[in-house]
């Protein structure tokens, strides 16, 4: 045991009551997020939607579950890696985190990311990734790229509910997993690929 376990408890412990934004008014239940303390792969949701706010689970919905799948299709499961959000409360009815929101919340994933020390960061979808990348471009332009400095890599990939309803989406996804798991593996040597600077924002913060 490395400590990680702890410190991650510890630090759950001391936000769980957050009320730095208006959303711990209205949600059920603070997802702090959940699976190894130590893995190697940390995902990075939006927010929890309405089962993860009855639960204080990520992911246990139906993107949930196409998230289950993805992972199984690469020999993972849940205990192997972390799963989080860009926020840890639920906004009313699905709406888009604000601005504001993010801002109030995301020193909370930055220490989990700092306990936790991934490999590979996969931000899913464009919150997460506008995030970590500090940039206002748009998941398209960003997927399928790699971002990277010495120590870690950040993969941005579509929200696999956007394959709830796209067949084509959830192939892109799955090839997207392949991938993670080449990362994963130190077996991609990335010659064919763009790498770009991460920009600002993490650097700063003394993440990366
Ligand atoms: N969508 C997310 O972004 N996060 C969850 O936890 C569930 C659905």
């Amino acid at each position: 045991m490395d400590g990680r376990r702890e410190r991650l408890k510890e630090l759950f412990l001391d936000i769980k009551d957050c009320n730095d934004c208006g959303l711990c008014n209205t949600k059920t239940r603070f997802v702090f997020g959940s699976g190894n303390a130590s893995a190697e792969l940390l995902f990075i949701g939006e927010a929890p939607g309405k089962n993860e706010d009855l639960q204080g689970l990520p992911f246990v919905g139906r993107a949930g579950q196409i998230l289950d799948d993805l992972l199984a299709s690469i020999g993972l499961h849940r205990g192997q890696v972390f799963i989080t959000n860009v926020l840890k409360c639920r906004p009313p009815k699905n709406r888009d985190p604000r601005p504001e929101e993010v801002e109030a919340c995301k020193g909370h994933l930055f220490e989990q990311i700092s306990i936790i020390g991934p490999k590979v960061i996969c931000t899913l979808g464009k919150h997460s990734t506008q995030l970590i990348l500090n940039t206002k471009k748009g998941i398209s332009g960003l997927r399928g790229r790699v971002y990277r400095t010495e120590e870690r890599v950040v993969l941005p990939i579509n929200h696999p509910a956007a394959a709830l309803y796209n067949p084509h989406k959830l192939d892109v996804l799955k090839k997207d997993f392949e991938r993670i798991k080449t990362f994963l593996d130190k077996e991609e040597t990335e010659k064919e690929r763009p790498v770009k600077d991460m920009g600002q924002g993490p650097r700063q913060l003394g993440l990366f």
